[in-house]
């Protein structure tokens, strides 16, 4: 790949047949603001070229929402590819781990996958719902006995996740406290760096260790509504899987939690300070499922882009020839912003149909924990919003502080009052 590279300000294209490289650096980001550079590339073209803060190299970028679908269902554009190069990027470090499942292609993919599928399935997530919705009710109950005002994100956003998340998971009650603290270790900022890695190593350990109990239990995860923990020591008994795979699958849905506290930290945000939305979802619950949805698409999910992936032949896209070797990175942000899809796509319109929208990603990759993720969103705000009708934010909108240079975006606190 070319290494050369202009500014937003001014391009200067260096072969006529490419776009110009752009730089992309990372933040700073505003609240629940679309990232404005995000929305230059997506105005400059449906194909664009990007230099990230890491790695090397240049990538290119798809905005559009059929391109975004057309690549991410496309086996032509590996992620296993990706996860043995050091493709441009945000994070400054990068260390796949072996079979997780987000660098891997088919067929690993779907062994993987397969592996744990039957705990995120509808009926899965249904079974669990009422567990779900006691836990949280015990930390609502718990809020609400402190007293007005509270940080949603401390009393419930952060623990409500990770609670359900150890239920899914098969955590022993007596060792979660355990699990909760290197949890919150890894997705919180204040920590650093180091702090982060250490409570990764405590929690990959663990998980390894509890794989092997689940492996050598006769008859653990071979039954119909199990653990996840078990169903991996089940298929490593069974020889589907190597135990390393198993804590690379493991690992991610542990700590997958972080994502819950994070969007619907937004989504309070973004109904906290917008009395017409909150006031229609309150008066109207039958209006919530479609709300989420919206909520869902409209929400600036993370900073910059997540995986790439690279093109193991050429493929020519809208005109453009994407060639073998190249990195590409999709933007489900810009995807779910698509004009043509999503007329006047800047407007939060709950009376829209945003079924269409990719905030859980498309094709082989898409999230696991979509349903699980939908149903947890569906509690917080079923039961903030009847139990705690005066819920309101306790400080001016502008004094929320939202998380800086992190890939998932939030605020840091949501102090509320009821
Ligand atoms: C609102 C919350 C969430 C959002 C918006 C979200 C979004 C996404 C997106 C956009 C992808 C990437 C698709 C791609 O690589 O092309 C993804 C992948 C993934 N998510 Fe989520 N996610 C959420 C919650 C969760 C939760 C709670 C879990 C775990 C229980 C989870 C586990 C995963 C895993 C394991 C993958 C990789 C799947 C694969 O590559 O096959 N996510 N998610």
């Amino acid at each position: 790949m070319a290494d050369e590279t202009t500014t937003l300000a001014g391009p200067h294209p260096p072969e006529p047949s490419l776009p110009p490289v752009r730089d992309w650096p990372a933040g700073p980001l505003v609240g629940t603001e679309f990232e404005p550079v995000l929305a230059e590339l997506m105005r400059e073209g449906p194909l664009t070229r990007i230099r990230l803060p890491h790695g090397e190299g240049w990538a290119w970028l798809a905005t559009r929402h059929d391109d975004v679908k057309l690549i991410t269902n496309d086996p032509r554009f590996s992620r296993a590819e990706a996860s043995v190069r050091q493709v441009t990027r945000l994070a400054p470090h990068f260390a796949p781990r072996p079979g997780a499942l987000a660098w891997a292609d088919q067929p690993d993919h779907n062994r993987l996958r397969h592996a744990v599928s039957a705990a995120y399935t509808v009926s899965a997530v249904k079974r669990l719902r009422p567990r779900a919705q006691e836990m949280l009710d015990a930390l609502v109950d718990d809020m609400v006995r402190a007293g007005s005002p509270a940080d949603l994100i401390a009393r419930v956003l952060e623990p409500f996740p990770i609670s359900v998340v150890c239920e899914v998971m098969g955590v022993p009650l007596d060792e979660r406290r355990k699990l909760h603290t290197w949890t919150r270790e890894i997705i919180s900022t204040a920590g650093g760096a180091d702090a982060a890695e250490l409570a990764k190593k405590g929690l990959f350990g663990w998980i390894g260790q509890a794989v092997r109990d689940r492996r050598d239990t006769e008859g653990a995860g071979d039954g119909e509504s199990e653990d996840v923990l078990s169903l991996l020591g089940a298929a490593v008994r069974r020889g589907e899987l190597g135990e390393e795979e198993a804590i690379s699958v493991a690992g991610p849905l542990q700590i997958g939690g972080e994502a819950v506290t994070n969007n619907s930290g937004q989504m309070f945000y973004l109904l906290l300070t917008r009395p017409d939305l909150l006031e229609r979802l309150r008066a109207d619950p039958a209006s919530r499922p479609a709300a989420i949805e919206e909520l869902l698409r409209y929400i600036p999910h993370r900073a910059a882009v997540g995986l790439p992936r690279i093109a193991t032949e050429d493929v020519d896209l809208g005109g453009v020839r994407i060639s073998a070797g190249d990195a590409v990175y999709v933007s489900y942000l810009a995807a779910n912003r698509d004009p043509a899809v999503f007329p006047d796509p800047d407007r939060i319109d709950l009376d829209r149909d945003a079924g269409a929208h990719v905030a859980f990603g498309n094709g082989p990759h898409f999230c696991t924990g979509a349903v699980f993720s939908r149903m947890q969103i569906e509690l917080l705000i079923d039961t903030l919003l009847d139990r705690l009708p005066g819920l309101r934010l306790a400080v001016p909108a502008d004094q929320v502080s939202f998380r800086q240079r992190t890939m998932i975006r939030g605020p840091l606190a949501l102090p509320v009052a009821w």
